[in-house]
């Protein structure tokens, strides 16, 4: 029996597939290459000493998605594939609905038509929208400022009526808060095409040298110094919990976790913390806010803690650490 990882190739797809291969599982990758490269399957081999299956297949190929469940004794899924950058979103509404959304619609069918019913959703604290409080527990409203998000709570709904549907399927949603850090070899980490959305891949090319100075986005949030707070985590334990996740689909129905580390630190504390692991400069200068951000966003991991099991480890020097030793090694074209 295979687990078949969508988004394989991507930053948490490919550190999930390294925490599952290490673990003993059969994993299979199928990824689209459109924000990752082919090279990345060789670095999961160089890291577990095991070749994962790779099929270089978009979710919106018929034909392609059926041939790797043809092919192959899927009995899970997990499913990160999907475009998720928050400002390309508002400019490309219809592309991300219809890679997002119709891509995972392919997936269940050809789930189902070969009696696969368990499936990981790559969800996002983003569906959170601006919470009232902090820290964020799941049963908190949900709502969206973008379409990005919206396809995540698109996703989730979908996944949901699925399960009052069809009582064969398991589902586990995984609300993921602000992914960080590389696996410790600096094989693989976010590598995003292109100038980054993010902050730490932003961070690391400036300390390459490669970006001029980071813009801090606003200094001016009712926060404890102004700048956005969001909860990092390191992608290790990220990966770590999909495995954790695995247990709950067990049980018939949907499980809802967030992913995070229950504490949040600043933008200028990540500076800080960056500059004094590395030792370097970080060059910024205070810009206008970003549209759709929020001042302050964490999570309340208690609940899968409690369920299952799982909560992270790594501190935001590793996360720092392990993300500049990325950087250093990548020798992106
Ligand atoms: C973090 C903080 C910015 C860049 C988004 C998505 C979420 C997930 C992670 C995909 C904020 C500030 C950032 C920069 C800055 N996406 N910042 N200068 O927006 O919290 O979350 O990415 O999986 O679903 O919503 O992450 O890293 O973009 O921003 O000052 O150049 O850093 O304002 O406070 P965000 P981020």
């Amino acid at each position: 029996m295979s687990i078949l990882i969508t988004g394989g190739t991507g930053y948490i797809g490919s550190h999930t597939c390294v925490d599952f291969i290490k673990k003993g599982l059969d994993v299979i990758i199928l990824d689209n290459l459109s924000n990752s490269r082919a090279e990345v399957v060789d670095y999961i081999e160089q890291i577990t000493g095991i070749r994962p299956k790779f099929y270089h297949t978009d979710l919106l190929d018929r034909e392609g998605t059926k041939k790797v469940f043809d092919e192959n004794d899927i009995e899970s899924v997990i499913h990160f594939a999907g475009l998720k950058a928050v400002g390309e979103s508002v400019l490309k509404p219809v592309e991300y609905y219809r890679n997002n959304i119709v891509g995972t619609l392919n997936l269940i069918d050809e789930m189902r038509a070969h009696n696969c019913f368990k499936i990981v959703f790559s969800s996002s604290a983003t569906v959170y929208g601006k919470p009232k409080t902090v820290p964020i527990k799941e049963d908190f409203p949900l709502s969206t400022t973008n379409p990005y998000g919206t396809t995540k709570l698109f996703i989730e709904r979908i996944l949901e009526d699925l399960c009052v549907a069809d009582d064969r399927f398991s589902v586990a949603l995984l609300r993921y808060f602000n992914p960080i850090g590389a696996h410790e070899s600096g094989l693989i980490g976010d590598d995003p095409n292109g100038i980054p959305n993010n902050l730490m891949p932003y961070i690391t090319r400036v300390a390459k040298g490669v970006l001029p100075h980071l813009n801090v986005f606003g200094n001016d949030y009712e926060t404890r110094d102004g700048t956005g707070v969001r909860d990092y985590i390191h992608v290790i334990d990220l990966a770590a919990g999909h495995y954790s996740a695995l247990k709950c689909l067990e049980e018939k129905g949907v499980h809802i976790y967030n992913l995070g580390t229950g504490r949040g630190y600043s933008v200028l504390e990540i500076i800080e913390a960056f500059e004094r692991v590395n030792n370097v400069k970080i060059p910024y200068i205070i810009a206008p806010r970003r549209a759709g951000d929020i001042a302050e966003c964490y999570a309340d991991p208690s609940k899968a803690a409690y369920e299952l099991g799982w909560k992270a480890e790594l501190g935001l020097d590793d996360m720092c650490r392990s993300a500049w030793k990325f950087e250093q090694l990548n020798t992106r074209k």
